[in-house]
C-alpha cells in the first residue's frame, strides 16, 4: 500500500518520532544488509501515527505481547491465542494513539470475548474481542477500521504491522514496524502447509522468503484497502521461504464480530426505541 504524505499538523510529533527512529536504529545496531534482508521481520519504521491510528498494543504488566486492531470506541479485536492464557481482563492494557511502546492513551480490558470454536491446538477460530472504557471520540491518531464485505483476493497488496520480532530483535521493537505482504491463494499456500491451513485461514507475503509478521506481532491487523481482511495468526517461523504468514480470515467472522462488539445490539434497541415511540404515536391518537 502506498501512503500518500500527509502533512501533519504536529509538526513537533513528526520530529520526535524522526529521533526515536534514528535511536531505535542504533540500539538495534541496524547494519547496511537491511535492505536486502526484507523479512516485520523485515519492514520498515511507521513515520505517521495517522497512518496506523487503528493499531493497538496490549500489554500485560507494562510488557507488550501482541497486537489489535479498533473496531470502534469500545471494542479491539486481536487473536484468541493471545488472549488464551491470558484470561482476566483487568491485567491486559490497550496502548493506543502511538507508534512508540507503553506511550499514548492507555484502557484497561473490561471484557473478553473469545471464539468459542477456538482450538489451541491447531490455532482454528484464532480471533478474539475485548472490550473497552469508550474512547469517546476518534481522533487523527486513534481509528476504528472497517470490516470487510468480501472474503481475502490474491494479489491483494495489503499491511501487517507490529511491535514484535524483527531481524535485529528478538525481543521485538520499541518503535512500529510495517510490512507490505500481498494475500496468497489458499491453493498455492496449501502447497506449503498442507491441511494444517483450515478455510477460516489464508496466506499473506511471499513464497520466495520476505518480509513477515513474527512472534509479538499476533493479534494485529492485516490491512488491505483500509479494511481489516485478516488477524496475524501464525506461521513456520518468520519470513521463511515457501512458510508465508498465516492470518485469521477476518470476513468469515464478520456476523460473530458485530454480535460480540454491540452493531447489532445498538441496531435492536434502535429498532425497540422505535416501535415503542410508534405505539406511543397510535395510543396518544
Ligand atoms: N504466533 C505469533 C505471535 O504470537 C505470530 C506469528 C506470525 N508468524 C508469521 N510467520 N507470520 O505473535
Amino acid at each position: 500500500m502506498v501512503y500518500p504524505p500527509v502533512f501533519s499538523s504536529n509538526i513537533l510529533n513528526q520530529i520526535s518520532t524522526m529521533v526515536v527512529i534514528l535511536q531505535v536504529h542504533n540500539i538495534f545496531g541496524a547494519n547496511t544488509n537491511i535492505s536486502q534482508d526484507i523479512r516485520i521481520i523485515n519492514g520498515s519504521y511507521a513515520f505517521y501515527q495517522e497512518h496506523f491510528s487503528y493499531q493497538v498494543s496490549l500489554s500485560k504488566f507494562g510488557q507488550h505481547f501482541c497486537g489489535g486492531t479498533i473496531l470502534n470506541l469500545e471494542y479491539i479485536v486481536t487473536a484468541a491465542h493471545c488472549i488464551y492464557n491470558n484470561r482476566r481482563p483487568s491485567d491486559i492494557t490497550v496502548n493506543l494513539g502511538s507508534l512508540k511502546q507503553g506511550l499514548g492513551v492507555r484502557r484497561k480490558v473490561t471484557d473478553i470475548f473469545m471464539h468459542p470454536g477456538y482450538d489451541n491446538k491447531n490455532l482454528r477460530h484464532d480471533i478474539a474481542i475485548l472490550k473497552i472504557p469508550s474512547l469517546g471520540n476518534f481522533t487523527n491518531f486513534i481509528k476504528n477500521i472497517t470490516l470487510p464485505d468480501s472474503s481475502p483476493k490474491a494479489g491483494t497488496n495489503c499491511t501487517v504491522a507490529g511491535w514484535g520480532v524483527t531481524e535485529t530483535s528478538d525481543s521485538g521493537t520499541l518503535h512500529l514496524k510495517y510490512a507490505k505482504v500481498p494475500i496468497i491463494s489458499t491453493p498455492r499456500c496449501r502447497a506449503s502447509y498442507k491441511d494444517q491451513l483450515k478455510k477460516e485461514m489464508f496466506c499473506a507475503g511471499y513464497l520466495e522468503g520476505g518480509s513477515d509478521a513474527c512472534q509479538g506481532d499476533s493479534g494485529g491487523g492485516l490491512i488491505c484497502d483500509q479494511i481489516l481482511t485478516g488477524v496475524v495468526s501464525w506461521g513456520h517461523e518468520c519470513g521463511e521461504k515457501y512458510y508465508p504468514g498465516v492470518y485469521t480470515d477476518v470476513f468469515y467472522y464478520k456476523d460473530w464480530i458485530r454480535s460480540k462488539s454491540n452493531c447489532l445490539k445498538l441496531i435492536s434497541s434502535h429498532l425497540i426505541i422505535f416501535i415503542c415511540l410508534f405505539i406511543n404515536l397510535l395510543l396518544l391518537k
